[in-house]
């Protein structure tokens, strides 16, 4: 086996590869042969490694030093440096916010520290591509004992002990649901994985493909075998090619070293995985939705029961679980129910993943056990608001249909039966923060914007109803809203929520609903005072100069892109109210405090 003294990862995940990483691939490829180091130093490229905020990430091992947003012009000097002279390139390491101390290695800043990696432990730290390295990480070690060592049943029993509750956003147990597929009669029965992931922002399920597509495989396999289903379906996006290239290479892999297909291990087991590229609907990520896309017909819900557990793809005993709640498995099988149990809470154990987006420092996936606070994500975790000055006012808990929590309700724990208790949901992962610059009202105008727009058309309260709730908060936000729109949409909102068909139109009014329930305040100023706080909704946005704080310096003036500001020099300048189009560039630029929101 060759050996190494030094191994060079770059993280070639999505968000990297859009920061130049393939280019800082080839050039350390380059660099490395120049310096006749090609035998020494090995470069693996690896999955999502999680402070996107920071990409390109490359970290060198065996020191494990971090550096971050690494530049191609960087790379001959990481070379020259670090991996001729031994001496670090410390302009490229984190530098603490605060201190500004150098912080030489990333499981040391707080973005990390604070985090419990399980089913994120193998992104940004093996090459997908290689089953080899999954397998040097203990991969496939749960579906041997599994197929080895347990009786389905005991196998069933444990996923049950586990408490391993469904990631896709129901929290539904999943032992409990292997078991009630497993007990119907009719064959064939089908495994299925839903990578469909359709929510705007969220990226974990992607990035679990794409970092770490073994894992997902191999809980397939042992679902596969629980159910007694023979073939199991991946359902991923067609737009997600770097994740379907990774898992079609990771399933060819797997079937060569006889860990699927026929025959698994000796053992008798067969199981056949098939990808499937979905066209990029949201509604096809509900499960009755996604098995019939599955089926070559149009990706719409049917009225449930029956459930996909007794009905489900060409109506057959199906399961549907999601990409992370597969990946948890082979750690359960591998290391035991009660390893499992010790992270999280007793309702709901082990960990999630998160994909924290929105007005905090730092982005990216951020993985917890259960039952951390929202508040230890955004400050610990996350860092805090993006602006110093600005409060951070709410976070948006669960994708685009899922609620919005005040500030005040930050310390809830990240746990299916509290932020249920509470009115909310864990939802699939997504968390939004939002400061005082964020106008809630058009927050809750976009996300409604997006649901409604995906909205299959099956059921008249969520195809029509959403349009009407759009409909009143496009006029709100305009500063055209009428009196009793308010009232009016909570009335809309509990219908569609109590009538529609499927999930997304029973949850498409959450958002409105939630920010209703803590901001009527600002939608009251949108309505009655025709005025948006947040300074966001244009048409309500109206910008004055303060002639008082004005020195005239121009500033504003040169940035105005309408020329709507004039003035002498060193003379108060004047906003021009017919021809601002409420930019908002000359606030950003005044240092005088003399712009200002009327
Ligand atoms: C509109 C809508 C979209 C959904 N999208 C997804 C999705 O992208 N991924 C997912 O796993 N579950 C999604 N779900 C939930 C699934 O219907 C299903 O509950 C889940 O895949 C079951 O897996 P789990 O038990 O492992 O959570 C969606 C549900 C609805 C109503
Ligand atoms: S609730 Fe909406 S998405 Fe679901 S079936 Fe009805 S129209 Fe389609
Ligand atoms: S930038 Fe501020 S101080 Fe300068 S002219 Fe504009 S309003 Fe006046
Ligand atoms: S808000 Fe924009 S358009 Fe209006 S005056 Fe300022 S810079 Fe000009
Ligand atoms: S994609 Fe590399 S850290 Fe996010």
């Amino acid at each position: 086996m060759e050996s190494y003294r030094s191994h060079v990862l770059i993280c070639g995940d999505t968000g990297c590869n859009s920061s130049d990483s393939p280019q800082i691939q080839e050039k350390f490829t380059e660099e490395l042969e120049k310096n006749g180091l090609t035998n020494e130093v090995k470069l693996i490229i690896t999955g999502y490694h999680g402070l996107c905020e920071l990409a390109p990430i490359v970290i060198v091992y065996p020191e494990g030093t971090s550096y971050f947003k690494v530049s191609q012009d960087d790379v001959s000097e990481i070379v020259e440096e670090h991996l001729l002279k031994g001496r670090t390139v410390d302009r490229l390491m984190y530098h603490d916010r605060d201190s500004e101390e150098k912080i030489p290695y990333y499981n040391e800043i707080d973005f990390y520290k604070q985090q419990e990696r399980i089913v994120l432990r193998n992104c940004g730290y093996i090459n997908p591509d290689s089953i080899n390295e999954y397998i040097a990480q203990g991969g496939y070690e749960g579906l041997a004992k599994a197929l080895v060592e347990f009786e389905r049943e005991e196998v069933t029993e444990e996923v049950i002990k586990s408490n391993l509750r469904g990631r896709g956003g129901a929290g539904f147990p999943t032992g409990e649901k292997w078991k009630l597929a497993g007990q119907e009669p009719a064959e064939p029965k089908y495994m299925v994985c839903n990578a469909d992931e359709g929510d705007p922002g969220a990226f974990i399920d992607r990035s679990i493909l794409e970092g770490d597509p073994h894992s997902v495989i191999e809980g397939m396999v042992i679902a596969g075998y629980v159910i007694g289903a023979e073939i199991g379906y991946v359902y991923v996006r067609a737009e997600c090619q770097l994740a379907v290239r990774r898992l079609r290479m990771a399933i060819e892999q797997a079937e060569q070293l006889g860990l699927l297909g026929e025959n698994i291990l000796g053992t008798g087991v067969n199981f056949t995985l098939k990808v499937v590229e979905g066209a990029g609907a949201f509604v096809c990520g509900e499960s009755t939705a996604l098995t019939r896309a599955i089926e070559g017909r149009r990706g719409m819900p049917r009225p449930t029961p029956p459930r996909s557990t007794e009905q489900g793809l060409w109506g057959k005993p199906t399961v549907v679980n999601n990409v992370e709640t597969l990946a948890c498995v082979p750690y359960i099988l591998a290391n035991g129910a009660d390893w499992f149990t010790n992270y999280g809470t007793p309702k709901s154990p082990g960990t999630k993943v998160f994909a924290l987006t929105g007005k905090v420092k730092n982005t990216g996936l951020v993985e917890v056990p259960m039952g951390t606070s929202i508040r230890d994500i955004v400050f610990d975790i996350g860092g805090g608001g993006i602006q110093q000055d600005n409060e951070i006012k709410a976070v948006q808990i669960g994708g685009p249909s899922g609620f919005c929590l005040p500030e005040d309700k930050l310390d809830l724990p990240v746990e299916f039966d509290t932020l249920d208790d509470a009115g909310a949901m864990m939802g699939s992962g997504g968390l939004v923060v939002m400061d005082e610059e964020t106008c809630v009202v058009n927050e809750s105008k976009l996300h409604l914007k997006f649901i409604q727009s995906e909205s299959c058309g099956k059921c008249t309260p969520c195809r029509e109803g959403t349009k009407r709730m759009l409909e009143i908060l496009e006029r709100i936000t305009e500063g055209k809203g009428r009196s009793g729109d308010i009232e009016l949409m909570k009335e809309l909102g509990d219908m569609i929520i109590n009538t529609s068909l499927c999930g997304l139109g029973k949850s498409a009014p959450n958002p409105v609903l939630s920010t209703l329930r803590c901001f009527e305040d600002e939608y009251k100023e949108h309505l009655e005072n025709e005025r948006c706080p947040a300074g966001v909704c244009s048409d309500l946005v109206k910008y004055q100069i303060v002639p008082d704080n004005c020195i005239g310096c121009t500033a504003c003036a040169r940035v105005c892109p309408v020329d709507a500001i004039s003035g002498e020099k060193k003379q108060p300048h004047e906003i021009d109210p017919d021809k601002c189009i409420g930019c908002g560039e000359c606030l950003k630029k005044c240092k005088f405090e003399a712009v200002v929101l009327g």
